[in-house]
């Protein structure tokens, strides 16, 4: 089964990762966020793109969700594994933390979101009750467990616009929603996955207490820090996970 893994702040290259060649992939979407990098990682194939950009140039509202997963889709991708920066709500997503999110709210606007517009035959409604695959989910804890790391296994992600960061008021209408954590780049990314039938599932790192919860302000260089960390803690993660599925 062909997989992939799409990076996003603080891993915009995947360490261990030994590449074989880039391909460029032309969309009838427009052009992804940049070439698909193939590889092998501990000893599996696997296909590796960078969701700002190899240089971390693109926010993520203008990120080609829809070329991205396109591209992937064209190039066998059967099972996809996405890497998120995001903001904690509830008292256990701590900074630096990583988490395996069950469930989202989309607060996004404007942005492509779906293939199902154009040039339809009929109109067509994916299921969308458990947005993240089941059985990835699983693999991805039970690859936690086996590595003793610290993974919240559940979680709601609130996906904003950015770019960004949230006001207090918005960060506490989250949590009264039911968001545990809060990140740009969850959605549409997840329904188009659903939408081309790609098994999809995400491994988000807490950067930061979202707004208004702790510190009077967040800083970047704050979120640096614990991205250093929570990604090196995602390195790990994957080494265990990518060769089991
Ligand atoms: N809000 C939204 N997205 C984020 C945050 C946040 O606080 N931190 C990292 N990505």
């Amino acid at each position: 089964m062909a997989v992939a893994i799409i990076g996003g702040t603080g891993l915009t290259s995947l360490k261990g990762l030994e590449i074989q060649r880039r391909e460029v992939v032309h969309t009838p979407y427009g052009e992804p966020s940049g070439p698909i990098t193939h590889g092998v990682f501990h000893g599996r194939d696997v296909m590796f793109l960078a969701r700002h950009g190899y240089g971390h140039t693109i926010p993520p509202h203008k990120v080609n969700y829809r070329a991205n997963l396109w591209a992937l889709k064209h190039l066998g991708v059967e099972r996809l594994v996405a890497v998120a920066a995001v903001g904690g709500i509830s008292e256990d997503m701590e900074p630096a933390r990583l988490v395996v999110p069950d469930q989202v709210i989309d607060y996004t606007y404007s942005r492509s979101h779906t293939l199902f517009e154009d040039d339809l035959t009929h109109v067509t409604h994916i299921d969308f009750t458990h947005p993240y695959d089941p059985p990835l989910r699983k693999l991805m804890i039970e690859a936690a467990e086996r590595a003793e790391l610290d993974v919240v296994p559940h979680g709601t992600y609130g996906a904003t616009q950015g770019p960004r960061l949230e006001t207090a008021a918005e960060i506490r209408r989250l949590r009264q929603d039911g968001c545990d954590l809060v990140g740009m780049t969850g959605m549409p990314e997840a329904a188009l996955a659903r939408e081309l039938g790609i098994a999809y599932a995400a491994c988000a790192v807490v950067a930061n207490w979202g707004a208004g919860l702790r510190s009077e302000e967040i800083t970047m260089e704050d979120i640096e820090q614990n991205l250093r960390l929570g990604m090196e803690r995602v390195r790990t993660l994957l080494g265990e996970l990518i060769p089991t599925v």
